[in-house]
């Protein structure tokens, strides 16, 4: 039967019988989106088609090395939107819990920076973020940190009604969230990962919610074994997924049809995130 063309039927059925343990996902602002976050690239609501206000000279500078060096404000006044502690999990985040608490989760490897997948409650080392994230902050100059608590004081409390750019203390540096901004390399953790995931690690692949633009991180599906069942869960289709016999394009709301995947499998996503399984 593996000649089968996959449905999500048929792979809710083998996830069941336990003939996959090693899950990977691969994941981008889409999953997110129902939390209240905007994507990137929808048109019409996707945060770079909103910038105007912010009078870039295009709208990746926001999330530019050396465009932050030169006007940090930009960047600084998206931040106060997008910072974590204000968004909850959403249904694929929760599927994704599940298929940890099963134990059949190998990697999450995820784009987003809203650190949602660990609120959720996904094992930590499991999670990948290929993008950084809001949880530390360094001096782009000469890498000297400042919590979280200080950062937030000086761009937000110091001054009220009026963003202030965090300086560092030791070089007068900009001081910047680790987030992974175009012109600076991915963690180490990224490319560890990807050495020993690929391509045979993985049984089966969930790639959800991403347009699959930015490198390397659009590289991944393609990584992956020719064997293995890739899905795309995700409004449009991407990079290579549905070239392949094994591949399963899944498209339309993540939400709404992870849910149903969640189903076949007689799986409940809503149990709450401290219970252990
Ligand atoms: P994009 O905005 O490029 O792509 C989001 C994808 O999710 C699109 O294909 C949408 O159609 C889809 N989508 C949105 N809502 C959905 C929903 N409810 N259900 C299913 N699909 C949905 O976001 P990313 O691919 O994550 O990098 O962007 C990659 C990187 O570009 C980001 O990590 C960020 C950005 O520049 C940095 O900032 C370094």
């Amino acid at each position: 039967d593996t000649q089968l063309k996959p449905t999500l039927e048929s792979v809710a059925e083998q996830l069941k019988e336990g003939k996959f343990k090693n899950v990977i996902f691969m994941v981008g602002a889409g999953i997110s989106t129902s939390a209240g976050i905007p994507d990137f690239r929808t048109p019409g609501t996707g945060l770079y088609s909103n910038l105007q206000r912010l009078n870039l000279p295009y709208p990746e500078a926001v999330f530019d090395i050396s465009y932050l060096r030169r006007n940090p404000l930009a960047f600084y006044t998206l931040a106060s939107e997008l910072y974590p502690g204000k968004f909850e999990p959403t249904d694929f985040h929760k599927f994704m819990r599940t298929v940890d608490r099963k134990g059949l989760l190998r990697r999450l490897y995820t784009q987003n920076i809203d650190t949602l997948e660990r609120i959720a409650g996904v094992s930590g080392e499991k999670i990948i973020e290929a993008h950084g994230s809001f949880a530390k902050n360094h001096c782009i100059d000469c890498k000297t940190e400042m919590s979280n608590e200080e950062l937030k004081r000086i761009v937000w409390e110091s001054n009220p009604g009026k963003t202030t750019i965090p300086k560092c203390k030791k070089c007068r540096g900009i001081v910047k969230p680790d987030i992974v901004f175009f012109g600076e390399g991915l963690p180490r953790a990224f490319f560890d990962s990807m050495d020993e995931d690929f391509p045979e690690s993985a049984d089966l692949v969930i790639v959800a919610g991403t347009s699959l633009t930015v490198s390397p991180f659009s590289q991944l599906p393609e990584m992956v074994d020719d064997d293995c069942i890739r899905i795309l869960f995700n409004m449009d289709a991407v990079g290579d997924l549905g070239t392949r016999d094994n591949d399963l394009l899944i498209l339309g709301d993540c939400d709404k049809n992870v849910r149903k995947f969640a189903e076949l499998c007689g799986w409940s996503l809503d149990e709450e995130s401290e219970e252990e399984t």
